[in-house]
């Protein structure tokens, strides 16, 4: 064990997402739910996770799906009541899963009792927990734009003022400035770890400091023009320590922030072990940059080298002082397989993808549907798509690049890719629901792609990833070793090692729909190592090297 690593729970679990309104529809109204969720416990355990993370539970309009709060200590009436929260945290810890909770406070709908009263009251405590200003001769407080697109201020005529608000019109941003929202976001924390909820996942939250005086941005996007003044605003340490002080550290639980724009130099400052530390791990971005650039609307071809430089240093920069989170798909992200993979090979390339990340030192979080390598879903009309940055991103993309285009951007880019329901079978609506008509599309790919028909069959995607994780489960090596990047310059491989005491393991993994000629690098013998993983049959060796064919994966370990 490397002395430098100290072992924690956290470290050693992986993490089911679930986005519970594709889930599973417990009730026969067409919407996921609680009760869908308590029936799918047995089979979540039984992809060997540790955890399940659920996407925001709680009372929202839904204009952002849940990341818009109304009520942040009841369940949205659709998925059920806290009662059924309650038997869903039972069953989950029953069966030695954790709960981990999204905490969602740089914003709250415009639905939340404190919005509401900011507007009714302006001279009321609750005005200053929003960022309200007047405009500045007509024209709005600062030029920034939101990340859904269109100026992050909106206008209220009745108080004469603007608000803030850096995602959707209905979602305005929390004041942390104010004491006093400080004190109900501990507040809220206590209310879900003392229920039993063992941590958080916090969404946006290197957002929740923004610049004194909100100045203006010197340069111009569509989307996000004035980020510069909140990423890592000034008192985000100080707001991230308060509340790990005063309220994360009397609980055994956990953290994750979701930080765009992350670099690893950021990272270790607000993640690295020690006193200071103000998170457990954190979801990075920008192993996601291989295809675009910041964001799959700004689709770039898949490159593989830019691939393996964020991972190699992600992995190096981090290793014994700070933790990290792996992942590559979620509710946000389009399916992985139509992004870094094969359609052609998509069952290889889902492997490949599966063992790629996951045999990386860090927690391993799978999105629901991941596991049985569930594909992107490209609606004819616009008209169809469900999710406010799809439409605010294709109107940006429309004025810029025309209606074709655009149509293009939407099928390779929206959250609506992963967001269809889960496909459970091959019956009316993949099992999802016995409603007629499910909340969303079903991908009609459902007759293929289900989990009864994976369940049974040795070779599925799904039994893979049972394979893979209790494979991580039972070398540490897996989890605590060190890395090692080989055959850098290929474009074509992606190969690392990973080293534990005297234990050592080879992972190799192939981009390509040819085959590719692959020697072991120095320091492996394969002919003495042992082959653990594969998403092949007849995995000979002549020479120490061989040809490794369309999308293998391969992990050797050498004791
Ligand atoms: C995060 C969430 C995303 C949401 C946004 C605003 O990025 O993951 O789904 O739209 O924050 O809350
Ligand atoms: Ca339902």
């Amino acid at each position: 064990m490397a002395e430098e690593i100290k072992r924690s729970w956290y470290k050693e679990m992986s993490v089911y997402q679930v986005w519970p309104r594709s889930f599973a529809d417990g009730n026969g109204d067409g919407i996921g739910d609680l009760k869908g969720v308590l029936e799918k416990l047995d089979y979540i355990k039984s992809l060997g996770v540790d955890a399940i993370w659920f996407s925001p539970l709680y009372k929202s309009p839904q204009k952002d799906f849940g990341y818009d709060i109304a009520d942040y200590r009841d369940i949205q009436p659709e998925y059920g009541t806290l009662d059924d929260f309650k038997a869903v945290l039972k069953g989950a810890h029953d069966r030695g899963m954790r709960v981990i909770m999204d905490l969602v406070v740089n914003h709250t709908s415009d639905q939340h009792e404190w919005f509401k009263k900011s507007i009714e009251d302006p001279t009321s405590p609750y005005h200053d927990y929003y960022f309200w200003r007047k405009g500045k001769g007509g024209r709005r407080p600062n030029n920034w734009m939101s990340t859904f697109a269109g100026p992050a201020w909106e206008y209220n005529e009745k108080l004469d003022e603007y608000y803030l608000h850096l995602f959707a019109v209905e979602q305005p941003d929390l004041n942390h400035d104010n004491p006093r929202v400080r004190e109900e976001v501990k507040d809220i924390m206590r209310f879900w770890l003392d229920m039993g909820v063992d941590g958080f996942r916090e969404d946006v939250i290197t957002f929740i400091s923004k610049k004194e005086g909100l100045p203006s941005s010197p340069y111009y996007f569509p989307i996000g023009t004035g980020i510069e003044n909140y990423m890592h605003g000034p008192h985000l340490d100080e707001y991230l320590l308060e509340y790990r002080h005063e309220v994360l550290d009397k609980y055994d639980c956990m953290t994750v922030g979701e930080a765009p724009m992350m670099t690893t130099k950021k990272a270790l400052h607000h993640i690295a072990e020690g006193p200071d530390q103000q998170l457990n791990m954190m979801f990075h971005f920008e192993h996601m940059g291989a295809d675009c650039l910041f964001y799959s609307w700004l689709k770039t071809k898949f490159n593989l080298k830019k691939l393996k430089k964020v991972y190699t240093r992600w992995q190096k920069d981090l290793y014994g002082k700070a933790w990290n989170a792996l992942y590559i798909e979620n509710h946000d992200q389009p399916r992985i397989i139509n992004r870094y993979g094969s359609l052609k090979y998509r069952v290889e390339s889902a492997k490949m993808l599966a063992t790629m990340y996951i045999c990386q030192s860090g927690t391993p979080f799978i999105y629901q549907g991941q596991e049985i390598g569930m594909l992107n879903m490209p609606l004819d009309d616009i008209n169809d798509y469900v999710d406010v940055s799809t439409l605010n991103n294709y109107k940006v993309a429309k004025a810029l690049l025309g209606e074709k285009k655009a149509m293009e951007l939407v099928h390779y880019a929206s959250r609506d890719n992963a967001r269809t329901p889960v496909q459970w079978s091959n019956e009316k609506n993949a099992g999802f629901t016995t409603a007629d008509k499910p909340w969303f599309f079903v991908n009609p790919n459902y007759t293929e792609i289900n989990v009864a028909s994976q369940e049974n069959d040795p070779d599925s995607i799904l039994n893979y990833y049972r394979r893979l994780l209790k494979f991580r489960k039972e070398n540490d090596i897996v989890i605590y070793g060190s890395y090692e990047e080989y055959c850098k310059n290929s474009d074509e491989l992606f190969v690392y090692g990973r080293f534990l005491d005297d234990k050592k393991m080879l992972v190799v993994n192939s981009f390509s729909e040819n085959n590719v000629a692959f020697k072991a690098p120095e320091g492996f013998d394969l002919d003495k190592g042992k082959l653990m993983l594969s998403n092949y049959n007849n995995c000979g060796i002549v020479n120490n090297g061989f040809a490794l064919r369309p999308y293998e994966t391969r992990v050797y370990l050498f004791d």
